[in-house]
């Protein structure tokens, strides 16, 4: 059920007072160190190498223990790799666009690997770039509040990119890079088996859903990438620009919020 109008107004204009004058508070979640997570890497990256080096069909072998480009990743490497672990190990070696060379790291994604709902965004970021994790300055902490506003803590979901590097200049991704980055997200998607997945933004939007349509007419319905539920809606970062989208925003959130509250197709708001 809507709440009344009123009420998803003044949730709608919460969500943006609080995320402006919260640079820092205390509802950023605790969050794994980037040591914890290069540690993490590192590990994985030589249970890939071990399965590699055992491996029979001259699969390439990953060197071990440093993370950074490696030899060529392949789309069968990424369609076999066993878990989240291993796919993200397989990320940070990745050279298979030219983004690897400017990245400073590759931002492979993070949150629970049961989760019900998997949130895609575009690409990184400066400050994704930086400390390797998605969605971590301003938008990112808009994106935590939208979450928590439909019961769903940051670390309850599982947050990714289309792209895993950033572009130079946050430039527009190029269908060249969308296409070898591409694999990862259907890898993960597979390994996470979400309820929901919620595209923010026009470019993760068309990119899921291969259309050219613009966002306005692809929210507020639920559509399929590759058998799973998606609801698209507007970027974090642009609804920071654009206050007036929070309202639409909210809406669409209310259909994933009904989706995962187990309401049918036509109840959840479904085309
Ligand atoms: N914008 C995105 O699309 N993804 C991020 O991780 C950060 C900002």
């Amino acid at each position: 059920m809507n709440p009344p109008d009123a009420d998803a107004r003044t949730l709608a204009r919460t969500f943006l007072e609080q995320t402006l004058s919260a640079e820092g508070n205390a509802l950023m979640l605790e969050h794994a160190t980037r040591e914890e997570v290069v540690r993490r890497l590192a590990a994985a990256r030589r249970s890939v190498g071990a399965a590699a080096a055992a491996s029979t069909d001259g699969a390439a072998v990953l060197p071990d223990a440093e993370v950074g480009p490696g030899p060529a990743v392949t789309e069968p490497m990424i369609g076999e790799a066993p878990d989240l672990d291993t796919l993200a190990a397989l990320v940070a070696s990745c050279s298979r666009c030219t983004l690897h060379e400017s990245r400073k790291n590759a931002v492979f994604g993070e949150g629970a690997p049961n989760a019900r709902v998997v949130c895609v965004g575009e690409a990184p970021g400066a400050r994704e770039d930086e400390t390797g994790r998605p969605f971590v300055g301003r938008a990112g902490r808009l994106l935590d509040r939208l979450l928590l506003a439909i019961g769903l803590p940051r670390k309850s979901v599982y947050i990714c990119n289309v792209l895993k590097s950033r572009p130079p200049r946050n430039r527009d991704p190029l269908p060249e890079e969308v296409a070898a980055c591409s694999p990862y997200l259907l890898r993960q998607l597979a390994l996470i088996e979400p309820e929901v997945i919620i595209a923010f933004g026009a470019f993760a939007a068309r990119t899921l859903l291969e259309t050219k349509s613009a966002l306005g007419r692809l929210r507020g319905t639920v559509h399929r990438y590759s058998g799973y539920p998606v609801v698209a809606t507007y970027h974090p970062a642009a609804l920071l620009r654009n206050p007036s989208w929070i309202r639409p925003t909210w809406e669409d959130l209310q259909i994933v919020r009904r989706m995962l509250d187990g309401a049918g197709d036509r109840e959840a708001g479904i085309g």
